[in-house]
């Protein structure tokens, strides 16, 4: 029997009302909207409103993607939610997903996937194993993120970058191996995680002066690390996959700046138009960056059936991976 293949049947998405343009930002710290912009394309971002959670976020993402797909939630066999801000430290964020899904089954698994910016890669990577095992036929993977709520707003080298949203893919499997999710890439280096990290957390604690723990970043050596990763993730897919770089139709990367994204299309010699671009009107939304910035391009009807689309991202670990998918 030929094997199974994970292909991606609907993508949905989320972004929170309330916009914050760098205007804005520029009353609260010592920045502007021109630094900001030319220093990382970024012209405004998303906040979630009080009381709107990122469950809220990934289950309004999970539903429009089921509805592109043209399924019922009670059909999946699996859900994962890959984000680094869960309502709570437990159930997970999947779990209340499910919920708020209106699903009640005690047959659907759900959890969540931890790899901050490159969260929606490693979910997407366990969700395809999944399938091509056999175990699961449809699996609905969601990155959300309010990453709002993990920000020093006194920081200005961290407050001006980041955003909250949400976005999902509905995966179902399909026999045959010609189209789908081609090959996934991860990796992992602790070494270096006090570049990217906070400075509190569950085990470890407050940090000094109280709170849960907030983003602190080496933005400068970050950006490097950055780009050498995405390069070499582009290169390593190629050589899996036996292509060549110009057999790849649509760059879907990681959104955390317009210069990281630059140079990553530039490795693979692919002009911006075939790049999804959306840093400037969501900044980064860690783990949901890649699903958003997918979902605008399928909806515009730019990806059409036989494209090779690669997603990759980079973020706090580090982590980094890829994902390489016909459509
Ligand atoms: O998603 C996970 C991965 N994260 C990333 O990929 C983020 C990667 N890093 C970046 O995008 C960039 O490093 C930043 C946008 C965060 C910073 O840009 P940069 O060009 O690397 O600036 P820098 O950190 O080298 O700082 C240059 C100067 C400093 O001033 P001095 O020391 O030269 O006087 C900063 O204090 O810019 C200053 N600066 C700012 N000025 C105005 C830092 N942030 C700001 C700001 N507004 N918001």
């Amino acid at each position: 029997m030929s094997r199974l293949c994970s292909r991606i049947i609907g993508t949905g998405s989320y972004l929170p009302e309330k916009r914050l343009p760098n205007q804005d930002l520029a009353r609260m710290v010592e920045t502007s909207d021109e630094w900001v912009y030319s220093r990382t394309g970024i012209r405004e971002r998303r906040i979630a409103a009080e009381g709107e959670f990122t469950s809220d976020l990934a289950a309004a993402a999970g539903r429009n993607a089921l509805q592109a797909a043209g399924i019922p939630a009670e059909s999946l066999d699996l859900i994962i939610v890959a984000t680094t801000t869960p309502d709570l430290i437990f159930p997970s964020t999947a779990s209340i997903v499910q919920h708020k899904l209106g699903v009640s089954a005690t047959r659907m698994p759900a959890f969540d996937v931890q790899a901050v910016c490159a969260g929606f890669l490693h979910a997407l990577s366990v969700a395809d194993q999944y399938i091509r095992a056999g175990t699961c036929w449809r699996i609905l993977v969601i990155g959300a993120e309010t990453t709002s709520r993990i920000l020093d707003w006194s920081d200005r080298g961290t407050c001006i970058l980041f955003g909250d949203g949400a976005g999902a893919v509905v995966l179902e499997a399909e026999r045959g191996g010609e189209r789908g999710i081609l090959s996934t890439h991860l990796h992992a280096d602790g070494s270096q995680m006090e570049l990217l990290l906070t400075d509190g957390g569950i085990s470890r604690g407050a940090p000094a002066g109280g709170g849960m723990g907030v983003i602190r970043m080496q933005g400068n050596e970050v950006f490097k690390q950055a780009v050498k990763a995405m390069e070499s993730c582009v290169d390593e897919t190629l050589l899996a996959n036996n292509l060549a770089k110009e057999q790849i139709d649509w760059l879907v990367p990681h959104q955390a700046n317009i210069r990281i994204i630059q140079s990553t299309a530039k490795r693979l010699g692919m002009p911006m138009e075939r790049v999804a671009v959306t840093v400037d009107r969501h900044g980064n939304t860690s783990a949901a960056s890649v699903p958003l910035a997918l979902d605008e391009v399928v909806r515009a009807g730019q990806i059409h059936p036989g494209h090779r689309v690669l997603m990759v991202a980079f973020g706090g670990g580090f982590t980094w991976g890829s994902a390489l998918v016909r459509w």
